[in-house]
């Protein structure tokens, strides 16, 4: 019988939601060595936390996120709450000896990554950052197709990340509901929210990013701060766009704003190598468009593939439904849990670990100095 692993759930919001689900349905899935026990759920608000408890299957609900990472029978700390707090419960669940999933970005900054990547190796844990996109079937596939040299060199890598509810002047900034608009408990805007997931990929994709050249806008200067009622400067990066070195040579080509009119979460990118293209598309995240040079002339050209091929080994689909019917969004969670779970069974720990977090928050830094001065910045490499 599996071994019982107890989860510490710290943040009941939206990601609290799509790692609680993540716990409850993987052994329904996957065969992983452990069986998850949700045990406390932790959260701000002790009569939300009480009812996300009974909601979600948790035997107990606290305010205290201390509780949870002193709390002896817990195995795993969760951080699902806003950035400002990811650094402060990620060292003290590592001196606690806990394993360690974390909310993306890993911190405020690289230099605060940085101590939380000291403290998890100094204490020898285990560790995970939620870049949930990486385990979505078609950008898995893309990985293995580039592992392969299937795209011969590549010379071109784009992404954009496009959303529009920051529009209007009148959405405050700061509190419970709009953290991310405050430059205080966000870090940054939509370099650290939206291109971190861009980066990630790439990184993990095409490799190290040398140096990039950005620039930020903040549309709207001043916004009302939901705790303060006062009218307050706008700290964050309404949009930002960069273009950039990999240092396997090929360019790279990245915007993200939350100013796009008619996107709600448009998370593209496109691949163009010296045998093949791909392109991606959160929206119709279940298809990978490909176009492979090798292809006999006469049939040559783009194709769209259905990513739910079980004999052909579409990555994670043989563990749902039949071929034809496809996943969505909250499966990227179960497939990343199902990963860390088997890493800590004794396979290979999954990825993006605290260091490989580390780095896409090197790149965010060197983008928000790019822009600040209006020149190049090299990335810092640890
Ligand atoms: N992987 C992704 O695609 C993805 C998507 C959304 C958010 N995120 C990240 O997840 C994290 C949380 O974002 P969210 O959208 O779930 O936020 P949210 O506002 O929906 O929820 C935040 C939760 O944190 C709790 N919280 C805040 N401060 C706390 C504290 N000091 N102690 C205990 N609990 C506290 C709140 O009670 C709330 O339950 C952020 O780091 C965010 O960047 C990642």
């Amino acid at each position: 019988m599996a071994k019982k692993l107890n989860i510490g759930m710290i943040g009941y919001g939206f990601m609290g939601r799509t790692h609680s689900n993540a716990y409850r349905r993987v052994t329904n899935f996957f065969d992983v060595p452990y069986e998850p026990v949700l045990k406390t759920i932790c959260g701000l608000e002790a009569d939300e936390a009480k009812a996300f408890a009974g909601q979600w299957g948790y035997e107990s609900s606290c305010t205290d996120w201390r509780q949870v990472v002193d709390d002896k029978n817990i195995d795993v700390v969760e951080i699902c709450t806003p950035n400002f707090t990811h650094a402060e419960i990620a060292i003290a669940a590592a001196k606690a000896g806990k394993t360690i999933i974390c909310e993306k970005p890993l911190a405020m900054n690289g230099e605060q990554a940085k101590t939380m990547v000291d403290a998890v190796e100094a204490a020898g844990v285990a560790n995970f950052v939620s870049f949930n996109y990486r385990r979505v079937p078609a950008v898995t596939l893309v990985k293995q197709l580039i592992d392969e040299g299937r795209f011969g060199k590549i010379f071109h890598y784009r992404a954009n990340f496009l959303q529009d509810w920051t529009i209007s002047p009148d959405v405050p900034q700061g509190g419970m509901a709009t953290w991310r608009l405050d430059i205080k408990s966000a870090g940054s805007g939509v370099t650290g929210d939206l291109l971190a997931h861009c980066i990630d990929t790439a990184l993990w994709h095409n490799g190290p990013i040398g140096r990039v050249n950005a620039m930020t806008e903040t549309f709207v200067k001043e916004r009302m701060h939901a705790e303060t009622g006062k009218k307050e400067a706008v700290g964050i990066d309404d949009a930002c766009t960069f273009f950039c070195n990999f240092d396997n040579g090929s360019m790279g080509n990245f915007e993200a704003t939350r100013y796009a009119r008619g996107h709600k979460a448009l998370y593209t990118f496109e691949i163009n190598g010296e045998k093949a293209s791909a392109r991606w598309d959160l929206h119709d995240l279940h298809r990978l468009e490909w176009f492979d040079y090798g292809d006999e002339g006469r049939l040559r050209g783009w194709r769209s593939i259905h990513m739910t091929d079980h004999d052909g080994g579409h990555p994670y689909m043989d563990h749902w439904w039949v071929p034809g019917l496809q996943i969505g969004y909250e499966h990227t969670f179960v497939h990343q849990i199902a990963d860390v779970l088997t890493g800590l069974g004794g396979g290979q720990h999954a990825q993006p670990d605290f260091r490989a977090a580390l780095a896409t928050q090197r790149v965010c830094d060197a983008v928000l100095a790019s822009a600040a001065k209006g020149q190049w910045a090299e990335v810092v490499k640890d």
